[in-house]
């Protein structure tokens, strides 16, 4: 990482979107730089952090793009969503309502971004698990009926945060 020798065989952009609050920036914080803030501030505009790692002896530098899941913050979705080759979809596990919104998130990715795109939806704060309003096996079921992969993360635990991308880095590769 960070060796000015290497060089950057690919280069994946992945997206990030869900409703505000459900933890996106938290996620590419604790992946990005293994950071973590519980007052994290609301996003506004489009910010983008990389990560470069090996996968099968080559080098893939992740550009994670960053968006405000409130529309008001939101920039130009055609442009955040150009050139995409993954999205992580993210939701709260203690908000039942950023988990019904999924579909319209969904809605918004099939009609602006690659129809090849990979797709992983990601239900942020396990660590949370007292507080749970959206069942596991309810998330499971949705992504099987919808072809997404899926995984329940904590970003405030770091837990499945490095297998969340790296799952979907490989399968873009
Ligand atoms: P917008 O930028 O408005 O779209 O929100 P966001 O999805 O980027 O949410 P953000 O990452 O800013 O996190 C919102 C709040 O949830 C912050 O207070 C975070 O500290 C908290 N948070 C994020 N991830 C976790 C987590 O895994 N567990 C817990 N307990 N809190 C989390
Ligand atoms: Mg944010």
């Amino acid at each position: 990482r960070g060796d000015f020798n290497s060089k950057i065989d690919y280069v994946f952009k992945i997206v990030l979107i869900g409703d505000s609050a459900v933890g996106k920036s938290q996620l590419l914080a604790r992946y990005a730089r293994n950071e973590f803030s519980l007052d994290s501030k609301a996003t506004i505009g489009v910010e983008f952090q990389t990560r470069t790692l090996e996968i099968d002896h080559k080098t893939v530098k992740a550009q994670i793009w960053d968006t405000a899941g409130q529309e008001r913050y939101r920039a130009v979705t055609s442009a955040y969503y150009r050139g995409a080759m993954g999205a992580m979809l993210v939701y709260d596990i203690t908000k039942r309502q950023s988990f019904d919104h999924v579909v319209r998130w969904l809605d918004e990715l099939r009609s602006h971004a690659d129809k090849n795109i990979v797709i992983m939806l990601i239900g942020n704060k396990s660590d949370l698990g007292s507080l749970r309003a959206v069942p596991v096996e309810d998330a499971k079921e949705f992504a099987q009926r919808e072809n997404l992969f899926f995984m329940e993360t904590s970003a405030l635990e770091a837990t499945n945060v490095e297998p969340a991308f790296l799952n979907i880095l490989t399968e873009i590769y």
